[in-house]
């Protein structure tokens, strides 16, 4: 079978899928902590693989960036492949500066002002929640794994680059917003409207408050603690 953006047969992808924003992100995680893996995908280069984790097997699929390219990802791996969770792990810039860089976020919440949810199934939430049971199993792994998560509401936006980007910070204090990002809003509606499991864990690349700044090393570390948390959701 196949749908507009997936030229794959149901059977090649897990019930489970992780979705970095990058399909090259995707590619680096099934040839860095997979085995036996098989490409599923490669419509438009947004690659996808099926393999195991510790035996245990999970698909991992790049979702690209903003709500629309998710939600097409999205919604037609819970509409017609038959995946239960999709958990996203991407990047976020810090709106607080009790955030520090590469601190790592369990979304709890994501707000967002886009038209998406209306648009899509007339939703007039502006603030959307992540799966319950999948964040509750997301922080038990965290604990286990000793990789401490700050939990809480973030920002899904349309806009990367803002003309009046100091009036954002007034909003992520009125509404409590951690950090910003482009895509949780899209991928949580999606999850209701098909009745499946979306979360979505963050690692914070850059802040919108401070101008730290990092090594290449602490980066890599980063992202990689947060994979680890996703990549125990293996079945
Ligand atoms: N804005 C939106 N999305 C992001 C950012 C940002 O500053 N950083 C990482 N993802």
């Amino acid at each position: 079978m196949s749908t507009p953006h997936i030229n794959a047969e149901k059977h090649e992808i897990a019930k489970v899928v992780l979705m970095p924003g990058d399909p090259l992100r995707a590619k680096y995680i099934a040839d860095t902590f997979l085995t036996d893996v098989k490409q599923f995908n490669s419509v438009r280069n947004m690659f996808g693989y099926t393999g195991l984790y510790n035996g245990r097997r999970i698909s991992v699929m790049g979702s690209g960036m903003g709500m629309p390219s998710i939600g097409i990802y999205s919604y037609e791996l819970f509409k017609f492949y038959d995946v239960d969770t999709i958990i996203r792990i991407g990047s976020c810039g810090a709106y607080t500066k009790t955030l520090k860089l590469y601190d790592t976020i369990l979304v709890t919440e994501a707000f967002s002002e886009s038209s998406f949810a209306f648009a899509q199934g007339k939703c007039e939430e502006d603030t959307l929640p992540a799966s319950k049971t999948v964040n509750e199993k997301l922080e038990a792994i965290s604990k286990e794994l000793d990789i401490p998560v700050v939990k809480g509401k973030i920002h899904s936006s349309d806009v990367f680059y803002r003309q009046f980007p100091e009036e954002i910070l007034k909003l992520a204090q009125e509404k409590e917003l951690l950090g910003v990002e482009m895509e949780s809003f899209a991928l949580f509606h999606n999850a209701n409207v098909t009745n499946k499991n979306a979360a979505c864990l963050l690692t914070v690349s850059d802040s919108l408050v401070t101008s730290e700044s990092t090594t290449p090393e602490e980066r890599q570390t980063a992202f990689t603690n947060m994979m680890k948390i996703a990549l125990e959701m293996a079945e």
